[in-house]
This record gives structure tokens, C-alpha cells and sequence, in this order.
């Protein structure tokens, strides 16, 4: 496949995004099983939903052009990381550490990258934790290695961010300064608001404590 160009309409190409499905799928059967797991254990749901999709052909095609990388396999192999991606909603900013735990102790995969834009907001005002997971998948009797992006958010910052997808980052369109220093101020609204509740649940959970 070295240099071989891209050609979405070929068999290859779907030989190749049936292979990221099915890297996607055992990670998410994974994550499903720690949801129910987590549930029992924390007494709520700390994962309220998990979602995943595979990066349409079309899609792909434009990320490439516009990182400027030659349409090869090789390139969309090592290059483009989101090709399958899941994302993690949780209703508080302090079960993401939670997760993110839990994830870190799953065996077999390897966390090659991770991206804490709630650190450090992305200027857009985007906030979430990423992850680039290597799943081990067995393929035509060798253990290949697939890389899966994943994304925990609460559902603050997945409301946000839903909506300024289809606002802005998609279509590349332009908003006025004025709209996108709204975004951002709302999207910090929404940071406090995640902190805030956290906090108070953590405070509760204490007081519960006291009479146990
Ligand atoms: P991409 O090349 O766009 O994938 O960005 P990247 O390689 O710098 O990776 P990063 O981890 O920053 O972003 C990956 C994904 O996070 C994107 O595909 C989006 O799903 C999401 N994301 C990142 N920034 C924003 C943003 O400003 N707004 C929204 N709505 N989503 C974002
Ligand atoms: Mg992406």
C-alpha cells in the first residue's frame, strides 16, 4: 500500500474502513462493559452515552488536502488519526479523571497521544480530553495495530460543542468576531458551570459520607 493513491470509490479503500470498524467496535465493547461497570460501582451513571462513527471517504479526502499530505494510504494511515472515533459523554467535569483512569488500566491498547483541552481551552473555547488509542486487532491471522481517536466530554462541553460544529468549525464559514468571542465567552460559562456542579456534588457526597 506504500505509495499507492487513495481511490474511495476501490475495494481497498473499503477493505481498509472495515478494518478501522471493527478496531472501533472492539474498543467501544470494551467501553460499554465499563460503563455498566461504573455504574454499579459509583451508584450513577458516569458515562451517560458513547457514541462513534467512521470518517466519511469525502471527509477524509478534504482533511488530507487541506493538511497537504499526498492522498496515499501510507499517508492516511500514519497521518490521519481520526478516521474511527468514539466520544464519551459524562454528566460531570470530575468524572472525566474518572474515566480517563479507567481507561489508562484497560489492557492490550496502547495510549499513544492525548490532548487535555481542559487544561487549556482551544481558543475556539473547545474543551474535552483526547485520546489516540492503538487497538490490536486480529486480521487475516497477524495483529494489526488501528488507531482510534477518543473523546470524553461532559455534556456542557458536548452541547457546546455540538452546536459550534455546526455553526463554524465544519464549514469553515465566517462568523463575525463579535459571534465568535459569544462562543467563547459561553463556553466558559459552561466551564464554571461544570466546576460549580461538581463541586457541589463532591460537597454533598462528603456530608453523605459523615453518616455512613
Ligand atoms: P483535527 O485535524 O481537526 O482533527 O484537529 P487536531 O488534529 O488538531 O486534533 P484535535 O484533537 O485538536 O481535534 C480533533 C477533534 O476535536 C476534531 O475533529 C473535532 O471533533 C474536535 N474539535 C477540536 N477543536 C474543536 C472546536 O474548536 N470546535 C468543535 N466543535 N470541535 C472541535
Ligand atoms: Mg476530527
Amino acid at each position: 500500500m506504500q505509495m499507492i493513491a487513495i481511490d474511495t470509490s476501490n475495494k481497498n479503500f473499503y477493505e481498509l474502513m472495515n478494518i478501522y470498524e471493527q478496531a472501533k467496535k472492539q474498543l467501544e465493547d470494551v467501553l460499554f462493559l465499563i460503563k455498566y461497570a461504573a455504574k454499579q460501582y459509583y451508584g450513577y451513571d458516569i458515562i451517560s452515552n458513547i457514541t462513534s462513527r467512521i470518517k466519511t471517504p469525502q471527509s477524509i479526502v478534504n482533511k488530507m488536502k487541506k493538511k497537504n499530505y499526498d492522498l496515499t494510504y501510507v499517508n492516511l494511515i500514519n497521518n490521519i488519526n481520526d478516521i474511527a472515533g468514539i466520544r464519551i459523554v459524562c454528566p460531570m467535569k470530575s468524572d472525566i479523571a474518572i474515566i480517563k483512569g479507567i481507561i489508562h488500566k484497560i489492557p492490550n491498547i496502547e495510549i499513544l497521544k492525548e490532548k487535555d483541552y481542559l487544561k487549556q481551552a482551544k481558543k475556539s473555547g473547545y474543551s474535552a480530553y483526547h485520546m489516540i488509542i492503538e487497538v490490536p486487532l486480529e486480521y487475516e491471522e497477524q495483529t494489526i495495530y488501528v488507531k482510534v481517536e477518543l473523546q470524553i466530554r461532559t455534556m456542557a462541553m458536548d452541547f457546546w460543542a455540538t452546536n459550534e460544529h455546526k455553526i463554524k468549525y465544519k464549514t469553515n464559514s465566517k462568523i463575525s468576531v463579535l459571534d465568535s468571542r459569544k462562543l467563547e465567552i459561553y463556553a466558559k460559562v459552561l466551564n464554571k458551570m461544570d466546576e460549580e456542579f461538581s463541586d457541589i456534588y463532591k460537597k454533598q457526597r462528603l456530608e453523605m459520607d459523615k453518616y455512613i
